[in-house]
């Protein structure tokens, strides 16, 4: 788990909580109240999924929102934001998150708290139909192409980044307009 410097106590009481119902959770920082950047403390939560330290996680900022941003640019992570057990207990069944977002100047202190267990309680797919979320179309490509020992899938890899490179492209509308994209080529145009 990691926050910044407005939430570092919601995540020391967190931790408590989590500690009380037995769950060991690795605080990865800010521990005062001097100014961090909430991107660098992400990382950390990501890094500790990459080296296999972690498997689910906690941010924690003001809003949620800027937590939420920075993580989910990671290709693993899928970071929900939750402002309610509810939601983090939904996010796991159906979304298969693996960093749960508080936005602690958000929420109620009561329902904050309640998050984290309830995300922890149902793994991925106890819920209704993860179809979704399972197909992999709500996945980064990286994650997509490798296998859950993070090799390569050969064949597959080759064509979803073909179909991935179409998506991109056709959401922008570009249809070879401008050339530089993935899909329709090489040629170089700023900001496509
Ligand atoms: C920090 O002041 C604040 O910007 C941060 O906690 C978060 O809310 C950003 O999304």
């Amino acid at each position: 788990m990691a926050a910044d410097h407005g939430c570092f106590t919601v995540k020391s009481a967190l931790k408590g909580d989590l500690a009380r119902l037995g769950r060991e959770a690795i605080d990865l920082g800010t521990m005062d109240e001097e100014p961090v950047d909430y991107p660098d403390f992400a990382d950390r939560v990501v890094e500790a999924l990459a080296a296999g330290r972690a498997g689910l996680g906690v941010l924690i900022c003001g809003s949620g929102i800027g937590m939420s941003i920075a993580a989910n640019r990671h290709p693993r992570i899928r970071a929900a934001l939750c402002q309610d057990p509810a939601m983090a207990r939904l996010s796991r069944q159906h979304n298969d998150a693996n960093r749960l977002v508080l936005g602690a100047r958000m929420a109620e202190p009561a329902p904050a708290a309640a998050c984290p267990t309830a995300f922890l309680e149902p793994p991925f797919g106890a819920g209704r139909a993860p179809r979704r979320a399972a197909s992999g179309r709500d996945r980064g490509q990286a994650e997509c192409n490798e296998d859950e020992h993070g090799k390569p899938k050969q064949n597959r890899a080759r064509d979803l980044a073909g179909v991935w490179a179409e998506e991109r492209c056709r959401r922008r509308a570009c249809r070879g307009r401008y050339g530089d994209c993935d899909f329709h080529g090489s040629r170089a145009v700023q900001g496509h």
